[in-house]
């Protein structure tokens, strides 16, 4: 059996690793490894392939940045050729990047079979790109793998037959879990005062300059309280040098950090104050508090069972969660959670042992 994944962008490649690996295990499985290119800086790709223990790829697709009707074609153009060269029987894409829904559709017209990992979750918020390409991939997939039951009742409720629908769990924290031990020992310059660990890159946070402005402002007043370290993905430093606001702010901005860096610092966080929806996720499994900057979430499981609250935009929401989290003296790594059903280290396991027996029915 020859199967072929995609990935293209940063938080693809934790949720790949483990799934190449559990496939590994089958002598009858063939991979080929795809990457479209979508985010080709080292700091966001290549970086993360070395501390994942990923093969390089077999392709690279090259297709870089674009509008999204640009960046989808470009990977639409890219890849059929391959599809057509290397005839996989399996093409499996992960969660819901430009790159995840190109690649599915591609697929979808040639006919070949496609599965999503990371499937049924949905914001209900169209304005997002990502719920567009999570609810045509999933309509495109012949397997869909969930991360949590809330996926299956969306799946359900869109009209897809619960026989393609596959309750796994959630790969990314497969690596999170494998790789934690690693990340403590490799801890970015010893990190001994309280931080808050803040990441943003939506649109809807960094592209809306005047909104922008006044967000940082906040999270400079709370640098008052304790650190407020920043690393900074490619797009919104930009949107930072249009502000004008660089270095000059009392933030702890850094370059976008590798993988085991970054599960280093969330772990040892006081808070996160985030618009990821993965960190949403590593946050409830970590028990870290986490403070998310959207109005909605995809991920409500992380409400319901973990530590994450949504402020949307609401400065005074942010202000006061944060102030009650410091108040509550909350040390990291406490373990108040309940735990998620299935993210539990062995969701690429499921993943793989599903393929190889659909593929024997
Ligand atoms: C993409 C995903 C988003 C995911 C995020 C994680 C879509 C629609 N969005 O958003 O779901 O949460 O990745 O990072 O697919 N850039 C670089 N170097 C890179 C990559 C990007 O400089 O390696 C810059 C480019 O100027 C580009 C901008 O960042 O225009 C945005 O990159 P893009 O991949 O289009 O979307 P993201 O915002 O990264």
């Amino acid at each position: 059996m020859h199967i072929l994944h995609v990935v293209g962008a940063r938080p693809n490649f934790m949720k790949a690793a483990p799934v190449l690996r559990a496939l590994s295990a089958y002598p009858e499985v063939r991979q080929t490894l795809v990457h479209t290119g979508q985010h080709y800086d080292a700091s966001m790709s290549d970086v993360f392939f070395r501390q994942l223990e990923m093969p390089e790829a077999d392709v690279n697709l090259g297709v870089g940045s674009g509008t999204h009707g640009q960046q989808t074609a470009a990977v639409m153009t890219a890849f059929e050729p391959v599809v057509i060269e290397r005839k996989p029987d399996l093409v499996l894409v992960y969660g819901d990047v430009n790159s995840t829904l190109a690649a599915a559709l591609v697929c979808a017209k040639l006919a070949v079979p496609v599965g999503h990992v990371e499937a049924g979750l949905r914001s209900r918020d169209r304005s997002m790109p990502e719920e567009i390409n999570r609810l045509l991939t999933d309509r495109l997939s012949d397997l869909l793998f969930t991360p949590s039951e809330d996926g299956d009742q969306n799946l359900l409720h869109e009209g897809i037959p619960q026989s393609r629908i596959h309750f796994v769990g959630n790969v990314m924290i497969d690596t999170l879990v494998r790789l934690l031990p690693k990340a403590d020992a490799n801890l970015p310059d010893a990190v001994t005062t309280p931080y808050a660990l803040v990441t943003l890159h939506r649109p809807s946070n960094v592209d809306d300059l005047a909104w922008l402005r006044d967000l940082l402002a906040t999270l400079s007043d709370l640098s008052g309280h304790l650190s407020v370290i920043f690393p900074v993905h490619p797009r919104t430093r930009q949107r930072l040098r249009d502000l004008g606001a660089g270095d000059s702010t009392k933030l702890r901005l850094l370059e976008p950090l590798p993988y085991l860096e970054f599960i280093g610092l969330q772990r040892r966080a006081t808070m996160v104050i985030t618009d990821s929806g993965g960190i949403q996720e590593e946050t409830t499994f970590l028990g870290v508090p986490c403070l998310t900057v959207r109005e909605n979430t995809e991920r409500p499981i992380t409400i319901s069972l973990g530590t994450n609250q949504l402020v949307g935009r609401d400065l005074q929401k942010l202000r006061s969660s944060a102030e009650v989290i410091l108040q509550q003296k909350r040390m990291p790594q406490q373990d108040e959670n309940k735990p998620v059903p299935l993210w539990d280290g062995h969701a690429a396991e499921r993943v793989a042992r599903i393929i190889v027996r659909s593929s024997s029915d």
